[in-house]
This record gives C-alpha cells, sequence and structure tokens, in this order.
C-alpha cells in the first residue's frame, strides 16, 4: 500500500471514536507543498471542528492522541489553526527504498482483487485513413491498458472499429463511378480514400446548394430580430441584455455556416471537372446510402466489395499501430455484431424497454429528451444497436467485469445514455465507464488541419515527428567531442525520441482538456517533455558506464540507504511514492497522473544530482547508497515512460 494510503488508514481509525463520516476528511490528507511542514498535511481537524463545535486545536490534539503512525512518522506536529503535520522517519524511507530498489515493480504491489477490464479504444472509422483526431484515444487507450496489466489486472484491448458504417456506400458508389483503376492497382487505400473524400465532398456541394437559400433568409430574419433587440436596449436591464448576447451569437454563428457552406460550393464551382461531376451526381447522397442499405441487406456485390476493401484498410491502420507500438487482443468492428442486431432489438421490445415513435424503434430515458433510437424507420439498425450487442458480448462471451471507453467526448451523450440503458436492460454487472477526451488544437486555437483545412493524417504526423526529433539528435551527439552514435542508432534514437514526444505531449494534459499541438514544445530537451526524461535516463545510464559500475548487479539488496542531505532524502521521499503516481493513473484513468509524478521526480532528481556528488562521495557506503538511488530513478523512468508507450535508450 503507498504510504499516503497507510496514513490515510491510521487516520481512518483515529478519527472513528470523532466522527463516522470519515471519508471527506481522508481525502484532506495530501503531500505538504512546502517541507517546512513536514511531508504530509492532514487539514481534517478544521472542518471537523466545526461539525463537533469545539475549537480546531483541540480536535487535532484529539486526533493525534488516537493516532498511530510511530512505526513510519515522526511525532505529529499541530500547527497554526489546527493542521497536523507529519515528517517521515529516514529510517522509514531509506528501508523503503531499500525495498523498492529489490523489486522490479517499484513497490507497486498487484492488485488483490483483479479486475477483467475491456479497453475499447482508438476505434477509428475505416476506409479513411487515420487522422490526428485519432491520435489520443489510440495513446490514452494504450496507457490504460498498459497501467492496468501493470497493477495486475486482466485486460482486453479492442480496437471496435467502424467498418460499417455509412462510408462504405460512399466508397462503394465512388468505385463504381469515378475508380481510378490504375491508382487502385497501385495504391488501393489511397485510392479509397481519394473516392470517400470525392463522394463527400460532391454530396456536401448538393446539400449546401439545396440548403443555403433557406439558411439566408433564416439569417435576415435573425438579423432583423437583433435589430429590434438591439434598438430596445436602451434600459440597462440585465436580462434584455443577455438575450441580446445570445441572438448575436446565432447571428454570428449563421453567417459563418453560410460562408462555410459558400466556400464549399465556391471549391467546387471552380473546378471544371469536379463540377461537371457533381452535375452528373445530383442524387448522389441518396445513391450511397443506398448502397450502404444494400450492404447491410446483404446484397452480394456489394458484400464482395466490402470483403475487398477491408483487408487493405486493415492492413494501413496496422501500420499506424505498428509505428506507435500499439497493440489490440482483439479487432472486431461493428460489423462483427451485425447478425445480432434484430435480436437485442427483439429483446428491448419484448421486456418493454424500446417503443415505437414515428415508425422508429426507441428507448426513452428518463430526463433525456432525445431519445436513444436502435431501428430507424428504414429499418436501419444503428450506433447506438450496436454498442448494446457489443456490452452484451463482451459482459457474456468475455466476462468482462468492466469495459473502459476512451472516446471524444462530443460523445458523451450517447455514452450516458448508452449506459442507462444497460442498467435497465439488466446488465448492471459490468461496470461501464466512459473516458473522454478534448481536441488536439492547432496554434490558431482552432481543431488542428492541415493549412488547406484537411484532418492532419497520422502518418505523415509521424514522419514529422521523427524527422524533427532527428534534428534534436543529430545537434546533440554533434556536440560531443566523439559522437556516440551510428547514423542506424541516430535513426533509432529519433524514432523513440519522435513518437514518444506525441504521445507524451497528449498524455501530460487533463484528458478533458483541449491541447494545442507545438512541435516545438513537444520535443524540447527541458521542461514536462519525453524528451527530458529520455535524456534524463540517457543521462543516469552515462553515470554507471562512467564509473565502470553494472546497474544489474547494484541493487544487491544489502546496501543501507543513506539520506545525509535534504536533496537526497526528498529525491527518495518522491521514489517511494510511484505506487500512489499508478493508483492515481488508475482511480479515474487520468494517465497525466503519472507524467506529472514523473516530471516532479526528474527535478528532484536535477536538484539531487548538483548538490550530493556521486562520484566523489565522502565514503564508499555513501557512493553506493547514491548509485541505488541513480538506478532507482533511471527505472522510475523507464518503467513510468513504458506504462505510457514511450521507448528510452540508454545512449542517446
Ligand atoms: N468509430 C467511432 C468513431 O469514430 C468510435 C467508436 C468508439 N467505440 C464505441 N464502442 N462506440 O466515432
Amino acid at each position: 500500500m503507498s504510504i499516503i494510503n497507510t496514513l490515510k488508514s491510521r487516520f481512518a481509525s483515529a478519527l472513528s471514536p470523532l466522527t463516522t463520516n470519515t471519508g471527506p476528511l481522508l481525502e484532506m490528507i495530501r503531500s505538504s507543498q512546502d517541507p517546512k511542514f513536514g511531508d504530509f498535511q492532514a487539514n481534517c481537524a478544521m472542518p471537523l471542528a466545526k461539525q463537533l463545535g469545539k475549537s480546531p486545536r483541540d480536535v487535532a490534539a484529539e486526533i493525534v492522541k488516537h493516532l498511530d503512525v510511530s512505526d513510519c512518522c515522526e511525532t505529529p506536529e499541530i500547527a497554526g489553526p489546527g493542521f497536523i503535520n507529519l515528517r517521515l522517519k529516514d529510517d522509514w524511507i531509506a528501508a523503503r527504498i531499500g525495498q523498492i530498489a529489490g523489486d522490479n515493480r517499484l513497490g507497486v504491489t498487484a492488485a488483490d482483487k483483479p479486475r477483467h477490464v475491456v479497453v475499447d479504444f482508438s476505434s477509428p472509422n475505416v476506409a479513411k485513413p487515420m487522422h490526428v483526431g485519432h491520435l489520443r484515444s489510440s495513446v490514452i487507450g494504450d496507457a490504460i491498458c498498459r497501467t492496468l496489466r501493470f497493477a495486475g489486472h486482466k485486460v482486453t484491448s479492442d480496437n471496435h472499429i467502424g467498418d460499417w458504417g455509412t462510408q462504405f456506400g460512399m466508397i462503394i458508389y465512388g468505385y463504381r463511378n469515378f475508380l481510378d483503376a490504375a491508382a487502385y492497382r497501385k495504391d488501393q487505400v489511397a485510392e479509397l480514400a481519394r473516392l470517400y473524400k470525392l463522394v463527400n465532398q460532391l454530396s456536401d456541394y448538393h446539400k449546401a446548394t439545396a440548403g443555403l437559400p433557406d439558411l439566408r433568409l433564416h439569417l435576415q430574419q435573425r438579423q432583423a430580430e437583433l435589430d429590434e433587440l438591439n434598438s430596445n436596449v436602451a434600459s440597462a436591464d440585465r436580462k434584455a441584455k443577455k438575450k441580446l448576447k445570445t441572438q448575436r451569437k446565432t447571428v454570428e454563428d449563421t453567417r459563418s455556416m453560410i460562408a462555410s457552406l459558400e466556400a464549399r460550393v465556391a471549391e467546387i464551382a471552380a473546378d471544371a471537372k469536379l463540377l461537371a461531376q457533381a452535375n452528373a451526381h445530383i442524387d448522389i447522397a441518396r445513391l450511397a446510402r443506398q448502397e450502404t442499405s444494400k450492404l447491410h441487406a446483404g446484397d452480394e456485390q456489394n458484400q464482395q466489395l466490402w470483403n475487398e476493401f477491408l483487408p487493405a484498410c486493415l492492413a494501413a491502420l496496422n501500420q499506424v499501430y505498428s509505428r506507435l507500438d500499439v497493440q489490440f487482443d482483439l479487432t472486431l468492428g461493428e460489423s462483427y455484431y451485425n447478425p445480432m442486431l434484430a435480436d437485442v432489438v427483439s429483446d428491448l421490445r419484448s421486456i418493454g424497454l424500446a417503443t415505437d415513435s414515428d415508425g422508429a424503434t426507441c428507448i426513452f430515458i428518463d430526463g433525456n429528451d432525445a431519445p436513444f433510437i436502435v431501428q430507424k424507420t428504414d429499418g436501419a439498425y444503428t450506433y447506438a444497436t450496436t454498442d448494446l450487442a457489443t456490452i452484451q458480448y463482451r459482459r457474456h462471451e468475455l466476462n468482462a467485469d468492466e469495459i473502459v471507453y476512451v472516446v471524444d467526448k462530443r460523445q458523451s451523450e450517447h455514452f450516458n445514455l448508452l449506459f442507462r440503458t444497460c442498467q435497465l436492460w439488466g446488465l448492471e454487472n459490468v461496470k461501464c465507464q466512459h473516458v473522454s477526451f478534448g481536441t488536439v488544437m492547432g496554434n490558431d486555437g482552432k481543431p488542428f488541419k492541415t493549412r488547406s483545412g484537411d484532418n492532419v493524417g497520422l502518418e505523415s504526423l509521424i514522419d514529422e515527428a521523427i524527422a524533427r526529433a532527428r534534428l534534436v539528435v543529430d545537434e546533440n551527439d554533434d556536440r560531443r567531442e566523439q559522437p556516440a552514435l551510428s547514423p542506424d542508432e541516430r535513426a533509432r534514437v529519433a524514432q523513440i525520441v519522435g513518437t514518444g514526444g506525441i504521445k507524451y505531449a497528449d498524455l501530460r494534459h487533463n484528458r478533458d482538456s483541449d491541447y494545442v499541438f507545438d512541435w516545438d514544445k513537444m520535443l524540447a530537451t527541458t521542461g514536462d517533455t519525453a524528451t527530458y526524461m529520455q535524456y534524463a535516463y540517457a543521462r543516469i545510464c552515462g553515470i554507471f558506464r562512467e564509473l565502470h559500475v553494472d546497474r544489474r548487479t547494484i541493487a544487491d539488496g544489502q546496501t543501507t540507504i543513506l539520506l545525509t542531505c535534504p536533496e537526497e532524502r526528498a529525491l527518495a521521499l518522491q521514489l517511494t511514492q510511484f505506487d500512489y503516481a499508478i493508483d492515481g493513473v488508475l482511480t479515474d484513468y487520468r494517465p497525466n497522473q503519472l507524467t506529472s509524478w514523473l516530471f516532479e521526480t526528474a527535478g528532484k532528481f536535477s536538484a539531487f544530482y548538483a548538490h550530493c556528488s556521486v562520484k566523489n562521495a565522502e565514503s564508499p557506503e555513501l557512493r553506493q547508497s547514491r548509485l541505488i538511488l541513480c538506478d532507482l530513478m533511471a527505472r522510475a523512468l523507464s518503467t513510468g515512460l513504458a506504462l505510457l508507450g514511450i521507448e528510452t535508450a540508454d545512449v542517446m
């Protein structure tokens, strides 16, 4: 158990004579920000005193009286209005480091109740190349799988690819009408992607031309209302001002929507070939949808095309995954569940959960305006139906205890309805969680796109990361008197720095926030980056090389750890808390809990290294103890980064 959790359980006993509701009070036991106040601080006496109507210092004294921490802490101190400050005994830290040094799990005990967790992540819609939008799910999901496994859980990573959606109808339509056979022979996936884009573009063109007149009218009306509001808003009425603001936003949004549709139309109109294609395929959107319906209904030719397209699409995905070192135990796409959908709907109907509504089959959930549609009026099943069948399969066939969905936060409404439906359906003994994340933004504060407004392809992004990383690696190695790396080694290091940089930059942010994609920050050799950690790791390996000490034999289990200066003690204390960082990741699936721990630890290591000489330590015992700390630091870096899917190299 991590030291913080040990302290919490000791406090739980100490608090129990005073209150029954200890939960929130235990949350108030934290690491102190300032060593002046010890290593940990408990601020629970103040709120408890309020509840009990006593003085906080008296309550603090009462808690301390019952608190048994003498094995690990110095005598607790009561400070200020009633803070309880705890300082770990140096002996305790030293002994704990001794244990961790001899443990390849760095003090993380395996879960006593292992769960089987299915992690649904990456899950792109196939037949379109992967783009930057797929990065977050792939990277966050992979880190979660690795950390769960490390903590002793059983994990099934499942890539729930969209291989049965409307994009196939579009590609089939494109294939029949616009195929460039030579290009298809040369690069099947690229040609399919072109067809997808073309059919999309032509459908959008018709949709835009059809919709624009109404939208312009709509804008006129909203503008007139706005003018009216403007002339009446003389009074400083807050409500009126608010209304004005909303109206202004409506007008602006409509205007920008019109502008973007006009741009789409103009793009086609400016290109004679595209315009001719558009005019020759006026009904393209409906016809493409029809191809999808035919595929779903088992049409032989469409089925055959689907079988022809899919392997190439999967191969293209796998290429990206192998570059990112992301693995899946299963890739059961949406198509896999197709045969189960009819039963799902009839089951939901038979228990009265799903009902008819305007010809569609829907589930109405209290408190939600939008119904959960499981079968559309044309008979088609939906994304929702597939997800319901998937949960049933994961629970009953895979025996999952828990399912984690690493999916964009824009789908939270869908998952909310999905999980509520499952409970009502009787699938309550599997815990489902939507691990949501925000958008990758460009420097302009808008979703990250290429200059021409296209999605940034994931392959080209990785290429660029590696190319940029190569410059960093070259520069670093060229600066040495004697370069340490051959061209092959430089290429290998550039690869781990490049992909590690992208991953770390993603993982270090709170997953719910959007973040700005910034090459320079991401590959900086100082700061909160993978590059910094990777170089720190190699530097520690370098210390051992220089001193001709074999890292593999250093943690001998005999050496007493000596904590002679504050920086040394601070580093050791930090290194005892790797287990707490891992708990932090798994509590709410937040890999940034681990990146912050790594960054903090690296900072403590720098301070230690600046103040405490390893080579010229005052005694052989101290040198040995310091080498153990160095080795432990290196292992914390490599193990921590590995859990994030990031590699390290001994020489960089
Ligand atoms: N293919 C979906 C998309 O690209 C994501 C699927 C997520 N997983 C799921 N079981 N719904 O939006």
